[in-house]
């Protein structure tokens, strides 16, 4: 069985392939080699999230300051074709600094894989930029202090579609009630600054409930027709 295979399998999908129709990865779709970005603009945006970097490392805003080892800000490529949204950093993170290590960001590596990503052509940022004790929720207080900060990271990675990793990323990121569910079912893309974002469920769920890794698996997928065709149908 080959690599993407494994991760399809893992993602709970069967595959029933013909003969001639493969499924292949898209070199190149996840990094944003495509932006049409010239280099006076991309050094621009390096020192503008160079700036919001340290805004967010000396931020005392919510009680959050205080019980942080560490903030996680965010990794990957800028300007990004795919960002993904998640929820708050774990233990680990908050020791590292760095979004999804562990079980967690092992599933969201082999979700992004089955799609034909790597998690190193992908931004990867958190709705809260610090842990809540005890991986608690995080409160609304919280998400609306850090929110100006995410949105600062949208408006410099340019990506063409979010994918958001639960109701705390969906419910910080489009400011509605609604569950990843209730904005599948509705069949709409809604969009943040404009950018298309696709609502799926959270990883750590996944690890609980495998039973919807397909259902997230076709969220994925939707996520991945919109950024190859610009539409996800
Ligand atoms: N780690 C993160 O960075 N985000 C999550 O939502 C969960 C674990």
């Amino acid at each position: 069985m080959d690599t993407r295979s494994r991760y399809l399998q893992e993602m709970g999908i069967t595959q029933w392939v013909s003969r001639d129709a493969g499924f292949h990865s898209v070199p190149g779709i996840g990094v944003a080699q495509d932006l049409n970005t010239d280099e006076s603009d991309l050094i621009q945006n390096d020192q503008l999230m160079a700036d919001l970097l340290t805004q967010v490392e000396t931020c005392r805003q919510c009680g959050l300051h205080r019980t942080r080892y560490t903030t996680v800000f965010g990794v990957g490529p800028i300007p990004a074709n795919l960002m993904i949204v998640g929820e708050a950093p774990s233990a680990e993170d908050d020791r590292q600094g760095i979004p999804f290590v562990g079980r967690v960001g092992q599933l969201l590596a082999s979700m992004l894989f089955s799609i034909g990503f790597k998690l190193e052509d992908v931004y990867i940022a958190n709705a809260l930029k610090c842990r809540p004790p005890d991986d608690r929720d995080p409160l609304a207080e919280e998400l609306a202090h850090c929110n100006p900060f995410l949105l600062q990271q949208i408006e410099r990675i340019q990506p063409k579609v979010i994918l958001a990793l639960g109701k705390v990323a969906v419910q910080s990121l489009l400011e509605t009630n609604e569950s990843p569910g209730q904005l599948r079912n509705s069949g709409q893309v809604r969009a943040v600054a404009g950018v298309p974002v696709i609502a799926t469920y959270h990883p750590a769920y996944l690890l609980q409930s495998p039973a919807a890794k397909p259902e997230s698996w076709k969220d994925l997928y939707r996520a991945r027709q919109l950024l190859i065709n610009g539409s996800s149908a």
